[in-house]
């Protein structure tokens, strides 16, 4: 059974949102060309001389910003982080399992490349896709530890994993002719939440392959077998998985591989496959990460995405890679170093070192951070697996744990912190209950597809201690639901 696009750049716009936006970049209403009262006051927010009134400005309150940008949905995911944070700002006891982010500093050998090379003047521009020094580590890095067939002039280095994820969308999909049918992107589902929107902004169509708790949140070959199409320009692939927790063995893997290797030989001679393995580093699931793109039939075919992001603890550094392979690959790379070029240029030049140093010598602090994060799965998962009506599998890898919480939809919860009780109706109404009456942050599952919408997503990076109290206060919650 295949779910198609949930459309989540196709929202109505109201006309409150319409009026909400029509404000200058300054958020004041008017027209910046024709204002007449100069502000002498030099506690004015916007500054002494700032020109005020507006009596010939052209009404703005019509003026609208595009479709695609207005109908965007915004990230679930970050909303839940920053209301966690505003509460805790406001001096509320929040503990917060909501952000998608190591917990640690980032080690200081990795820190220490960046100042030194910024207090050697390495502060101009670079070339767009990266220099060849810190290209040639990582594509030696995606040969010696992924098997990844592919060489420096196959690597793109831009501005987080996600980042790496836009453009190559943009250079994959295309927005219909005339007559031409839309080009189908295949996404297992729960995803994390940004897949479908960058899938969307780029002209491609999502389609869903569902997946279970009970059956770890992986897809079988069968079921994309069936969802493969004329039409399919690309399969996505995430393991270890964000939201699920989970990841796949390299024997599910292999035999996902064959599936895609035939349908291109058949069905889907356009068929390439993304593989965004941005947690290949926090795993602890008792079996190796296997990169897809090792496969020879299929090599060529395949990107592989990555980063520094959550192996490292750099999520603030927007650091992320696009690894291809053959003549494809150089050819799609290629054609995103030239995006890349009119979007942001090269990443921060000083950071280049940075990348070597985590590269080169980072593997002690990463398996540091590994060990943690696998002492965080066994201590949460024994306690949420106790936790009456919460059902998820053993986690594998990644940070997360993803309960199913759709026992208790239908219920209403018991009040407290001065909130009344409320109907609990969905995971949104769990989480904002939660968040409310118990000060626990999780996120809501909805935004993530498939059966997402019974589940809540759980960040274990987070101290044993903050895992433990957050616990204790989820089962107070569940004791209180009617
Ligand atoms: C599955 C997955 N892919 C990609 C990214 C992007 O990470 P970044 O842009 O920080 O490299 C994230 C971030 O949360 C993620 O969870």
């Amino acid at each position: 059974m295949l779910g198609h696009s949930r459309g989540r750049i196709k929202g109505k716009r109201t006309p409150s949102a319409l009026a909400g936006r029509s404000r200058d970049p300054i958020g004041h209403r008017g027209g910046l060309l024709t204002r007449t009262k100069t502000s002498p006051n030099s506690d004015d927010p916007h500054g002494p001389g700032y020109i005020s009134g507006m009596s010939n400005a052209p009404t703005t309150s019509a003026l609208r910003i595009s479709r695609r940008a207005a109908e965007l949905k915004p990230s679930v995911t970050v909303a839940f982080m920053n209301r966690a944070k505003n509460m805790k700002a406001q001096g509320m006891d929040v503990l917060s399992f909501a952000a998608g982010e190591p917990d640690f500093d980032t080690p200081k050998l990795i820190k220490d490349a960046a100042i030194e090379a910024l207090n050697a003047g390495m502060v101009k521009y670079m070339p767009t896709l990266g220099d060849a020094e810190t290209r040639k580590v990582i594509a030696e890095k995606l040969v010696r530890e992924n098997g990844i067939p592919t060489t420096l002039d196959h690597i793109a280095i831009s501005a987080g994993g996600k980042h790496s994820l836009y453009i190559a969308c943009q250079s994959l999909f295309d927005f219909p002719a005339p007559g031409e049918p839309v080009q189908e992107a295949i996404l297992p589902v729960p995803a994390w939440v940004s897949y479908a929107p960058i899938i969307e902004l780029s002209g491609g169509k999502v389609v869903e392959i569902p997946t279970t708790a009970a059956g770890d949140f992986k897809i079988t070959p069968e079921q994309l077998k069936k969802a493969i199409t004329p039409h399919t320009r690309a399969f996505f692939i995430n393991s270890p998985s964000n939201p699920c927790g989970t990841m796949y063995t390299p024997a599910e893997l292999k035999a996902i591989a064959q599936v895609l290797a035939e349908a291109a030989r058949t069905v889907a001679p356009q068929l390439v496959i993304v593989s965004d393995e941005l947690y290949e580093k926090v795993i602890y699931g008792g079996f190796d990460h296997f990169s897809i793109g090792s496969i020879p039939e299929i090599a060529e075919r395949t990107l592989t995405i990555n980063g520094l992001s959550k192996a490292y603890a750099m999520t603030g550094w927007r650091i992320g890679y696009a690894c291809g392979s053959g003549a494809f690959g150089k050819k799609l790379i290629d054609a995103m170093g030239v995006l890349q070029g009119q979007m942001t240029t090269n990443i921060t030049s000083f950071t280049y070192p940075a990348i070597r140093a985590a590269l080169l010598k980072g593997a002690p602090e990463v398996e540091r951070m590994r060990q943690a994060f696998a002492e965080r799965a066994e201590a949460i998962f024994a306690r949420i697996g106790r936790v009456p009506g919460f059902k998820c599998p053993k986690p594998t890898g990644a940070f997360y744990l993803f309960p199913d919480i759709s026992a208790h939809f239908g219920k209403t919860s018991a009040g407290g912190n001065g909130k009344a009780g409320r109907k609990i109706n969905g995971a949104m109404d769990f989480c904002e209950a939660l968040l409310e009456e118990q000060f626990v942050a999780f996120v809501p599952g909805e935004d993530f597809g498939g059966c997402g919408s019974n589940c809540v997503r759980i960040s274990f990076a987070c101290s044993i201690d903050q895992i433990n109290k957050g616990v204790d206060r989820v089962e107070k919650f569940v004791a209180g639901l009617r």
